[in-house]
């Protein structure tokens, strides 16, 4: 299966990667977390993007669109991917296509902006696996600490009440339009096309869970 997790910052994409890597058994292919990484090791991507993420701006397109083809050139990836923060502006949508990266299903995490405030300001990371917590409503077993490695979870940069705001604009001036292109593009050739399924994010993470695979059952 090759899926495509689509959503606001904080929709939950990456706490719902989570349940959906282990169900089809298959990587999540997180740009986000590919591109901290590379800010942790210091290395040409790392430096380039930076900036750029710490005030809550999109990494250019070209570097996106070759980091995503090489990752998931790799053997793991044969048998699917589930795509997680890509594509998030049309050009990356065409690229995908161009390039005949076949989606099965595009799944959209929907929540008002207005919830996803108090999400990110309790939002935190372990930087090196990427999984998320919430200290309200997904609380680690042990408070600031990793379930699985219990090393020090953190609180990212861009979990700034104001960058949190520019990042909403952002996905509405750029990431929203690729829902656009993906419902045209079904409508023209539906035997093609990825399905566009949206899904109500809020609610418990184990109820958006279960939405999601019963969405994903239809496909
Ligand atoms: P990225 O890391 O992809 O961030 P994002 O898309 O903004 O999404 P987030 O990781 O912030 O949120 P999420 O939807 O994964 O939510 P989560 O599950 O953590 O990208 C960061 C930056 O990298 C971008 O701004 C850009 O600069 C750059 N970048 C990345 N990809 C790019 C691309 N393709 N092109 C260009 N630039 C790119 O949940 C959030 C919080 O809510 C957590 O605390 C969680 O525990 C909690 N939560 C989750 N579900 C629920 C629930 N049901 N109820 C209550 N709380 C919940």
């Amino acid at each position: 299966m090759r899926i495509v997790l689509f959503g606001c910052p904080g929709a939950g994409k990456g706490t719902q990667a989570e349940f959906i890597e282990k169900r089809y058994e298959i990587p999540q292919v997180s740009t986000g977390d590919m591109l901290r990484a590379a800010i942790q090791a210091g290395d040409e991507i790392g430096q380039k993007a930076s900036a750029l993420m710490k005030a809550g701006q999109l990494v250019p397109d070209g570097i996106m669109i070759d980091l995503v083809k090489a990752r998931i050139a790799r053997p793991d990836c044969e048998r699917g991917f589930l795509l997680d923060g890509f594509p998030r502006t049309s050009a990356q949508a065409v690229a995908l296509r161009e390039n005949q990266v076949t989606i099965d299903a595009l799944i959209e995490i929907v929540v008002p902006d207005d919830r996803i405030i108090s999400r990110m300001s309790g939002r935190r990371v372990h930087l090196a696996s990427g999984r998320s917590y919430h200290i309200k409503y997904n609380p680690p077993k042990r408070e600031g600490l990793d379930d699985i490695t219990g090393e020090p979870l953190v609180q990212r940069e861009d979990d700034r009440e104001e960058t949190v705001r520019h990042r909403l604009d952002v996905y509405q001036e750029h990431s929203a339009p690729v829902i656009r292109y993906y419902e045209q593009w079904f409508a023209q050739s539906p035997e093609a096309a990825p399905r566009v399924m949206k899904v109500d994010g809020l609610g418990t993470p184990e109820e958006v869970r279960e939405r999601i695979f019963k969405a994903l059952g239809e496909v």
